[in-house]
């Protein structure tokens, strides 16, 4: 039996969703899979670059949207493969962005717009959802955080 638990957060700064994501980017251990939704301009990229700060990955100001890449590798103790699945429709579109051995080799795997592709059930899954709540206001609820 595996314990889940999820939290929530209010984020009044970009600043601040950064923070978020590093606190959660400090208790991987690579292999997890964080399953990121939200709308359009909702902070899903500016968290994923907090996770590579809390992953201590080398430049964390270089995560970008991999929109026309569909997926950047960013070096580190414990890499992180970023996805973009916008434009994907099966867990099978993920093999072509190197998915499956990226978790075989212990990297963190981050994939935006997760709930495009409705047959993907990873084994270490975290699920983040971020909505907007006003100009700057965001929640972001992040189940199954990391013990
Ligand atoms: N509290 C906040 N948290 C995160 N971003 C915020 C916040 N307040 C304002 N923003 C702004 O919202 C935008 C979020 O952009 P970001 O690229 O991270 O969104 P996204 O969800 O990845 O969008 P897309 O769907 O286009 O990939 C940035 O311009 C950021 O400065
Ligand atoms: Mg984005």
């Amino acid at each position: 039996l595996t314990t889940s638990s999820e939290r929530a957060f209010s984020s009044q700064s970009p600043q601040e969703t950064r923070e978020i994501g590093a606190e959660l980017g400090r208790l991987l251990k690579g292999g997890e899979t964080l399953l990121i939704t939200g709308d359009l301009g909702a902070g899903k990229t500016v968290f994923i670059g907090g996770v590579a700060r809390g992953l201590k990955i080398a430049d964390p100001d270089s995560v970008h949207s991999p929109s026309y890449t569909l997926v950047n590798r960013y070096d580190g103790p414990i890499p992180l493969r970023h996805i973009d699945a916008y434009f994907m429709r099966s867990a099978e579109d993920l093999e072509l962005c190197g998915y499956e051995d990226a978790l075989f080799l212990g990297e963190a795997v981050a994939i935006e717009w997760a709930d495009r592709i409705p047959d993907l059930s990873p084994a270490k899954a975290i699920r983040v959802h971020l909505s907007l709540a006003g100009l700057e206001q965001r929640k972001i609820s992040i189940a199954n955080w990391p013990a």
